[in-house]
C-alpha cells in the first residue's frame, strides 16, 4: 500500500462546502483587499495564539521582513538565524538592511537553542530568528533571557502548544506561512505576523500597505504585502478544525512508535514542555539517502527537505563565509521526513515502518 508524504485532500473534503461557499461570499462581495474577512481572520487568529495582534501578509517570507523591520531591524544590524531550516528564514534578513548570522541548532529538536545562539551572537545583534522547525518548539525565552529579541518563526509551528503558551505569543513578534502544504494552509500564498507589541503591531500594519496609513501620504518605504479576502474567508473555515488536525499529527507519531520506528531509525524529540504539532515527520538515519531510495522503490513518500543547508547554498556563501555548523551539517546530512497528515492511520504507519525494515532491516 503507497503511503503519501502528506495528504492535504482527506481533511478538506468534509469543509469543501463551507469552503466554497465563502469564496462565492467574497467574489459576491466585490471586496478583495483588506475588507471584512481579513479583518475577522485576525482576530481570530490572534485570540488562537494568545496574541493581541494578528497582521494578514502576502506570505511567511514578506512576513519576516515586515515583522524584522517592525522590530527596528535595520542597516548595520546583525540576526541571528539557523542554517537548518527553509531557506526563506534568511533570505528574508538582506533586504532589511541587516545580516544574517547563522547559529547552529539542538541536534535532538532541530532547533535554535540559547546556547547556539549565544555562540553566535554579535556586538551588532538586534534579534533573532528562532525558527519553530517542523513543529517542534524553539526555547524563546531561554534565548531572551541573552538579551536579546526573539522573531518566532512560526511558519511551521500551527497547532503546536507548550506549558508556556502557543507559538504566536512567546517572543516579541511571530511570523507564519499559509503556504498550501502547512498545518493551517490557504489556497496561494498567504502569511500572518502576531505579536502582543503595540508599537511592532502599528508598524508592520503600515509597512504592509506601502508604509501608509491611508494610500494617500507615506511615511515609510514599504510593501504591497496583504493577506486577501478569499485567502483570509477560506482560512476562517479551517482554523476551528487546527487543533484536531494538531491532534491527528500527534496520534500519528504515536502510531509510529507503536510500530516500532525507533528501533530502526532515531525519532524527532519534542522540545522540553511542548507538544508539537508534527508538520513533518523528521527521522535521522546514517543510511539516509540509501533510505530514501528504497522508501521509493516501495511506493512510500519521503523527502530530504535540507540537504544542503542555508549557509552552504550559493547565494549565501560570501554571508556565511568561515562559519562553522556541525550540528547543522550533520542533520542535513541524516534527515529524512516520512509520511506525516492529520490523518495518517496506524495501518498506514505499520506500512511506512515495515518498509524502513525493509530497507534498513
Ligand atoms: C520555516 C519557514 N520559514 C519561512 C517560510 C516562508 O513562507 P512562504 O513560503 O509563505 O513565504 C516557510 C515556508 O515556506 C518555512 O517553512
Amino acid at each position: 500500500m503507497p503511503v503519501p508524504l502528506f495528504d492535504t485532500t482527506t481533511t478538506l473534503e468534509p469543509l469543501q462546502a463551507q469552503i466554497d461557499a465563502a469564496i462565492a461570499a467574497v467574489v459576491a462581495s466585490r471586496r478583495f483587499i483588506l475588507g471584512p474577512q481579513v479583518a475577522a481572520f485576525e482576530d481570530e487568529f490572534a485570540a488562537y495564539c494568545g496574541a493581541r495582534h494578528a497582521i494578514g501578509v502576502a506570505n511567511g517570507t514578506d512576513a519576516l521582513t515586515i515583522a524584522l523591520r517592525a522590530m527596528g531591524v535595520g542597516p548595520g544590524d546583525d540576526v541571528i538565524v539557523p542554517s537548518f531550516t527553509f531557506y526563506a528564514t534568511a533570505e528574508a534578513v538582506p533586504p532589511t538592511g541587516a545580516r544574517p548570522v547563522f547559529c547552529d541548532v539542538d541536534p535532538d529538536t532541530c532547533c535554535v537553542s540559547a546556547e547556539t545562539v549565544a555562540a553566535a551572537l554579535t556586538p551588532a545583534t538586534k534579534a533573532v530568528v528562532a525558527v519553530h522547525l517542523f513543529g517542534n518548539l524553539a526555547p524563546v525565552r531561554e534565548i531572551e533571557a541573552l538579551g536579546v529579541p526573539v522573531l518566532e518563526d512560526a511558519a511551521q509551528a500551527a497547532g503546536t502548544r507548550s506549558e508556556g503558551g502557543r507559538p504566536g505569543a512567546l517572543g516579541r513578534a511571530a511570523t507564519w506561512s499559509f503556504f498550501p502544504s502547512k498545518n493551517l494552509a490557504c489556497f496561494g500564498d498567504g502569511g500572518a505576523i502576531t505579536t502582543d507589541d503595540d508599537d511592532v503591531a502599528a508598524f508592520a500594519r503600515m509597512l504592509r500597505f506601502h508604509g501608509s496609513h491611508d494610500k494617500v501620504t507615506y511615511e515609510h518605504i514599504g510593501y504591497n504585502s496583504r493577506l486577501d479576502e478569499l485567502q483570509a474567508a477560506i482560512l476562517r473555515v479551517q482554523l476551528p478544525h487546527l487543533d484536531t488536525w494538531a491532534d491527528g499529527r500527534r496520534a500519528a507519531a504515536r502510531h509510529y512508535e507503536a510500530a516500532g520506528l525507533a528501533e530502526l531509525v532515531s525519532l524527532p524529540a519534542a522540545a522540553r514542555d511542548c507538544e508539537p504539532a508534527w508538520h513533518l515527520y523528521v527521522v535521522r538515519s546514517e543510511r539516509a539517502d540509501e533510505l530514501a531510495a528504497g522508501l521509493a522503490a516501495h511506493g512510500i513518500g519521503r523527502k530530504a527537505y535540507y540537504r544542503l543547508p542555508v549557509h552552504r547554498q550559493a547565494a549565501m556563501l560570501d554571508i556565511a563565509d568561515g562559519v562553522k555548523l556541525p550540528a547543522t551539517d550533520a542533520l542535513a546530512r541524516t534527515h529524512l521526513a516520512l509520511p506525516m497528515s492529520p490523518v495518517l492511520q496506524a495501518e498506514q504507519a505499520g506500512e511506512v515502518v515495515a518498509a524502513v525494515r525493509a530497507v534498513l532491516g
